[in-house]
């Protein structure tokens, strides 16, 4: 079931440099949400605030009715959360279907240490949940690379295995930074079409960090625009992308005054 995630007065500082400031904001269940704002807007540390990576200064940050923040990273998967990274960190001399697998802990009897430690096989779950990675390999136009070393893809595809090991989790709440960077037009068109998918299914939430704007304009309901650590305004893409603030944000105001 798709989670709602609720941020409130979230700040987060680093000795005197304040990163995030006071941001608050709402994701519906069900809902795909693109977070966008220029470089340093703080957007990856939002996620990581979200995901446990970053423990914030203050403010509130609940999925469903649990406050989460200041939890690990590794007691939110309970709560429903997957997520990619911006620089994807595979295990590079794994097989891609090994890195996709490693999402499933989550799923298999005996937890996340059961997996670790190789404990007998729980058998019949295990082959089922190595079929669904490779049908989710299958699904990104990857069954073909499934039994190669993770470090024989190239960056763009190492996006997409980090897809489909979020996805073997079947997250409540997906949280995807930058997921087109470094991706082909084609891939992008992919990308496209697999986060419809999700919003046809309907059980999970999505939040999308991107700088792509035809990807935001396609495939998200809302946007929160950050700047500076602020949040800019919330709205669909077509309000973001007319607002003078946030085209201000972006190019800068003396370039935005020339525009008007
Ligand atoms: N661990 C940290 N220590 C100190 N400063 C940090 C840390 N993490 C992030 N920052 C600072 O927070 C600010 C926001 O960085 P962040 O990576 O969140 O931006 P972003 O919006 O994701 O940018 P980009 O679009 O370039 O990925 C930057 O000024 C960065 O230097
Ligand atoms: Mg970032």
């Amino acid at each position: 079931m798709a989670a709602r995630l609720t941020l409130q007065d979230v700040n987060l500082r680093f000795g005197g440099v304040t990163v995030l400031h006071d941001v608050g904001f709402t994701v519906e269940p069900g809902e795909i949400l693109g977070l966008v704002g220029p470089n340093g807007a703080g957007k990856t540390s939002l996620f990581n605030c979200i995901s446990g990576h970053y423990r914030p200064t203050a403010g509130t940050i609940t999925i469903d009715d649990s406050v989460v923040s200041g939890l690990a990273p590794s007691r939110l998967a309970a709560h429903g959360l997957a997520r990619t990274f911006q620089h994807p960190a595979l295990q590079l001399h794994a097989t891609v279907l090994e890195n996709v697998l490693l999402g499933a802990h989550t799923r298999l009897p005996g937890g996340p240490a059961a997996w670790a430690l190789r404990l007998p096989p729980t058998g019949r779950r295990e082959r089922e949940l190595r079929a669904e990675a490779l049908e989710l390999l299958e699904s990104q136009g990857l069954g073909w690379a499934a039994g190669l070393a993770a470090d024989e893809l190239s960056h763009g595809l190492h996006k997409s295995i980090e897809l489909c090991r979020a996805l073997l989790m079947r997250p409540a709440l997906l949280l995807l930074d930058e997921p087109a960077a470094g991706l082909s037009h084609g891939e992008v068109e992919h990308f496209i079409e697999t986060v419809k998918g999700l919003r046809d299914e309907a059980d999970v939430t999505v939040v999308i960090v991107e700088h792509h704007m035809g990807l935001i304009s396609a495939v998200t309901d809302r946007v929160v625009v950050l700047d500076h650590g602020s949040k800019l305004m919330e709205g669909t893409a077509a309000e973001a992308q007319a607002d003078p603030r946030v085209i201000e944000a972006y190019i800068g105001k003396d370039a935005a005054d020339d525009a008007a």
